[in-house]
């Protein structure tokens, strides 16, 4: 254990890490691609933020994607991609059932079966109170969580209904819940705790702590259809939202939390549940940065954005400065509570403290 202060980048060789990272998913495509080819994969939210990275990872691991999006604005480039790759763009709202029944009908007639599902269309706390995301339990209002159960949860269990269909007919698939570490609880010798209440982020933790749930009950109840149910928590990632939620706290004078992983760190075990069906891996609940270490995909700070725009680089540089280190073999990504106390170590040695209420790492 050594407690010191320096940077991050300093700690994990910024000018390297590019490269590492590539290193890292070329690996993974090598590892996974055999399983993968030919594969019919439907990732929702998949134009943008990270479902638009694992849509381009299914790509290049020779899966046949369809990436379903309520909006493809500023998407368009992505979407000719796609097509030009032999893929298939679709917009639809996860909340509507004749706009669901229509992108299944259109699935269907493209590519005859799916094998794949990934359900990672969601409103985040920073796109429903954007750009900041911050709203006590108490402000929020019946409307907050109606829209976000609608989206995160039920929008989910509809996808799930309709594309499950053909993996059961076949006896053969596998579903990717995407839901966060803030649903998770941990004890301390005694009673369970929330693991780190303080991002403030409900009704989100609330949608997925139902969506967690639903992943281990459902997979229990598909496993004999040869479908194989999981769920993964992406941990702090710079997805489309990032940069504006960064910004707008940056003009209250706060940092927003530690400097983001790059969305591709979750290509690994997105690629490696893809290929699970109910006689692999099923009914399982994954933190990715935890994952990546056990598998030989680096750590935490392995996986870290170093080509944040000038201005953010600038925020992060700044905090990563002022903040403690503590590092401890065998754990790649600290507790919670402890990177929640070097955090506000930063912010308190930057003098913005007070202008913090809570966090958030998703
Ligand atoms: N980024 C993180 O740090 C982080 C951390 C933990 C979990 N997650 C989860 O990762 C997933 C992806 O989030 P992200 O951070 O990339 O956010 P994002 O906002 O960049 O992407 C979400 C996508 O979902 C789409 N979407 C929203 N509502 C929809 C609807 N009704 N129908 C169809 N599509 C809809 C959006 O248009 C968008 O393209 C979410 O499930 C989120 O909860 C993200």
């Amino acid at each position: 254990m050594s407690i010191d202060k320096a940077s991050s980048a300093e700690i994990s060789g910024a000018a390297s890490v590019t490269a590492k990272q590539r290193q890292m998913v070329e690996r993974a495509l090598r590892e996974w691609r055999g399983e993968l080819e030919g594969r019919v994969a439907v990732v929702t939210g998949g134009a943008r933020g990270i479902g638009r990275s694992m849509c381009e990872g299914l790509i290049r691991a020779g899966a046949k994607v369809v990436a379903a999006d309520k909006s493809w604005d500023g998407a368009e480039d992505f979407r000719k991609q796609l097509e030009a790759d032999q893929g298939l763009a679709v917009e639809v709202d996860i909340t509507d059932d004749a706009q669901l029944d229509a992108a299944y009908a259109a699935v269907m007639d493209r590519f005859g079966t799916v094998d794949i599902l990934v359900n990672n269309a969601a409103l985040v706390s920073e796109t429903l109170f954007a750009p900041t995301g911050h709203r006590t339990t108490l402000d929020t209002t019946d409307r907050d969580w109606k829209v976000m159960f609608g989206v995160n949860v039920f929008g989910t269990l509809k996808v799930i209904r309709r594309f499950i269909q053909p993996m059961q007919e076949k006896k053969r698939g596998s579903i990717i819940n995407v839901v966060s570490s803030g649903v998770l609880t941990a004890a301390a010798g005694g009673g369970y705790h929330g693991l780190r209440p303080w991002t403030v982020e409900m009704p989100y933790q609330a949608t997925k702590a139902a969506v967690t749930a639903l992943t281990f009950y459902l997979a229990e109840e598909v496993r004999g259809d040869g479908v194989a149910v999981n769920a993964i928590m992406p941990g702090h990632t710079r997805a489309s939202w990032f940069d504006a939620t960064a910004r707008a706290f940056n003009d209250i004078g706060v940092v927003y939390f530690m400097r983001p992983a790059i969305s591709e760190h979750l290509l690994p075990i997105t690629l490696f549940l893809s290929a699970q069906h109910a006689v692999g891996v099923a009914g399982r609940l994954y933190y990715v940065p935890e994952w990546n270490y056990d598998h030989g995909y680096g750590d935490h700070a392995a996986w870290l954005d170093h080509e944040l725009p000038p201005d953010m680089e600038e925020m992060y540089s700044r905090l990563e400065a002022a903040t403690p280190t503590y590092e401890r073999s065998g754990v790649p990504h600290l507790p919670f509570d402890a990177q929640g106390a070097l955090y506000t170590a930063a912010l308190a040695s930057l003098g913005s403290q007070e202008n913090w209420a809570g966090g958030s790492t998703q």
